[in-house]
């Protein structure tokens, strides 16, 4: 029997808590436990992720060869779900009363001490009374030795598997594993970095694949410090931090240069570049204060122009040196840091990168992929065997909607007070709809995995009317008034809609892109109004026909051949999963109005009234 026939369950259980089935050298399945327990970013043990998992590929845990687990640290507050539950106030909190006191009173801290009454948001299955609230400085090791091995029992136990049938995978390692056999490069050498806001104690990490599929790692190290920096500076502009630095992002663009220069000079004197590695200042007294005390009298829009400008520039740097010294020009990019699309864009306007992917879910849900990946290099999987990996294709990973489902949906009294069903084929009735800036919700076929909706989970409309973006902010999402909006392009027109930018893989919105002037009419309404870039979503035929089908008919009758495309979720909740989700977290909420909604193959238009 080939290794590649056993099937793995990975599992990462701190915040983004995921499981994923891979087999066959195929990723089955693979779903955020925050979708099912409808808390955003929930951590903790994935109970509801694995059963969906099991559900959606119709397996049993007697099936389960070997269960691979993403995090060598077994980190208290992260196992018990923090970063979902502690609110933006609970942020300045811990600086305040944690790290002020430790970094410049040499006081001993205890994060537990703030947080007498800790109550996870979410359900993290881990024992509130076996885990204490604890950071993993605070912790001694034989405590450290005793949580891992509650952990690994508890896995074991759930999984009805031996302890000796789990195998464990440093965080990095499993981003690189991810990144490097989600991507299309086999028979190539590639250099796959990861960067991130911390995992098991390391920021930053390269590693090469070499052209039969043999990794090596080069690099690990805690001195880049790109993204815990970016974390904090996402907290000094009041945002949530770990959640929101995509909107520090956004707002980026609309500083002036000299607003900027305050700020860029600060970030350059702490962070320096050295060849392949990060040299952190050593003068850098903590992270928060620091910027607090330095950019104090800055504009906030300058203060998040210049941490974007000087992420992009040291990114740029690092890259190029890694291209340099690695020989080779295709390069994989993973972790927090690699969500930040603009970035992505100017390292791959690079001369020297010939090749670039970023995965979807680039952050830490997609760990519990990465440790299958990483287990069947470990079991020592030949090479041929090895480029029978497939590449992800799609991110449609994650649950089906049952024909139960449906039937629930239709028959829900809220669906018959507000909606009639239409009869007719859905696509068609969605572009005439979106012609007349109708907004349309769709639920139907596989979930995708990871942070993004493309097509199977959105929320669609016209995207060439500029009162679309008002429209859907205040009638459904009550999203920031900054952040623009994605465009969902079929892939025969991105490259009549974009400037050229054949290095990238734009199927899974990890790559802005500069709009072609000729089209920014048509697309006014998912373009950054300050520097004309989308974030382009190439919609593929092959693997989703049924939206390529209805930008398709849209494009037919509007020469527009692509959609503005949003998540379908209400601000700070997670993604739909299941059409219930549908009706209880966003048709029920007062003021929240959708013109039509698509469940697979029915079509539902809002009653006039
Ligand atoms: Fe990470």
């Amino acid at each position: 029997m080939s290794l590649l026939d056993k099937i793995i369950l990975g599992i990462t259980d701190t915040h983004d808590a995921s499981a994923a089935i891979v087999h066959n050298g195929k990723v089955l399945c693979a779903i955020s436990e925050e979708r099912i327990q409808r808390v955003k970013s929930t951590g903790g043990f994935p109970l509801g992720a694995i059963n969906s998992c099991l559900e959606e590929t119709k397996l049993k845990l007697s099936d389960i060869d070997y269960i691979a687990l993403a995090g060598t640290r077994a980190v208290p507050v992260n196992l018990l779900g923090i970063s979902s539950t502690l609110e933006l106030k609970d942020y300045l909190k811990i600086q305040e009363k944690i790290r002020k006191p430790k970094f410049y009173e040499n006081k001993k801290t205890s994060i537990s001490s703030i947080f007498p009454n800790y109550k996870p948001k979410g359900n993290p299955f881990y024992s509130l009374k076996e885990l204490p609230l604890k950071e993993y400085r605070e912790l001694n090791q034989p405590e450290r030795e005793k949580i891992a091995q509650y952990r690994l029992n508890f896995i074991a136990n759930k999984t009805k598997k031996q302890v000796s049938d789990i195998h464990i995978f440093d965080h990095h390692l499993c981003h690189i594993y991810y990144a490097y056999y989600a991507s299309p490069f086999r028979n190539k050498k590639v250099a796959a970095l990861s960067l991130d806001g911390g995992g098991d104690g390391v920021y930053e990490s390269i590693s090469v694949f070499d052209q039969h599929g043999q990794h090596k790692r080069l690099h690990a190290a805690h001195e880049g410090i790109l993204g815990p920096i970016y974390s904090m500076i996402t907290l000094l502009l009041r945002m949530k931090p770990n959640e929101h630095e995509f909107k520090v992002m956004g707002l980026a663009p609309y500083a002036k240069e000299y607003h900027k220069i305050a700020t860029k000079n600060f970030l350059k004197s702490i962070l320096s570049i050295k060849g392949i590695k990060f040299i952190k200042n050593p003068k850098l007294k903590d992270f928060y204060f620091s910027l607090v005390e330095a950019l104090q009298y800055e504009r906030f829009d300058g203060i998040a122009g210049g941490a974007q400008d000087w992420l992009e520039e040291n990114l740029a740097t690092w890259v190029s040196n890694v291209i340099d010294y690695t020989n080779t020009k295709n390069i994989i990019f993973s972790g927090g840091v690699a969500l930040n699309v603009k970035a992505n864009l100017v390292i791959s306007s690079l001369n020297k990168v010939e090749n670039i992917f970023v995965p979807p879910g680039s952050g830490d849900e997609s760990l519990s992929i990465g440790a299958c990946w990483a287990l069947l290099d470990k079991l020592k999987i030949e090479k041929e065997e090895k480029k029978k990996i497939q590449p992800l294709n799609n991110s449609y990973l994650g649950s089906d909607i049952s024909k139960k489902e449906i039937e629930d949906f239709k028959n829900h009294p809220v669906i018959k007070d507000k909606y009639n069903l239409i009869k007719g084929e859905p696509n068609k009735l969605a572009a005439k709809a979106l012609l007349n800036n109708e907004i349309i919700a769709i639920c139907r076929n596989r979930m995708e995995f990871g942070p993004r909706s493309l097509g199977h989970r959105s929320l669609i409309a016209n995207p060439s009317s500029k009162d679309t973006v008002s429209k859907i902010n205040s009638s459904i999402k009550g999203r920031d008034f900054w952040m623009p909006f994605a465009p969902s392009i079929i892939e025969d027109e991105i490259k009549n809609c974009i400037e050229d930018n054949s290095k990238c893989d734009f199927s899974y919105m990890t790559f802005t892109a500069n709009s072609k002037v000729n089209k920014r009419k048509d697309f006014i309404a998912t373009i950054h109004p300050y520097d004309s870039t989308m974030r382009v979503h190439s919609v593929s035929k092959k693997f989703a026909p049924s939206f390529y089908d209805l930008i398709s008919c849209f494009y037919k009758l509007s020469g527009i051949p692509g959609v503005l495309n949003t998540s379908l979720n209400i601000h700070g909740k997670p993604i739909i999963m299941k059409p219930i989700d549908l009706i209880n977290e966003l048709l029920v909420v007062e003021g929240v109005k959708i013109d039509n909604i698509i469940i697979n193959n029915l079509f539902f238009k809002l009653k006039e009234i």
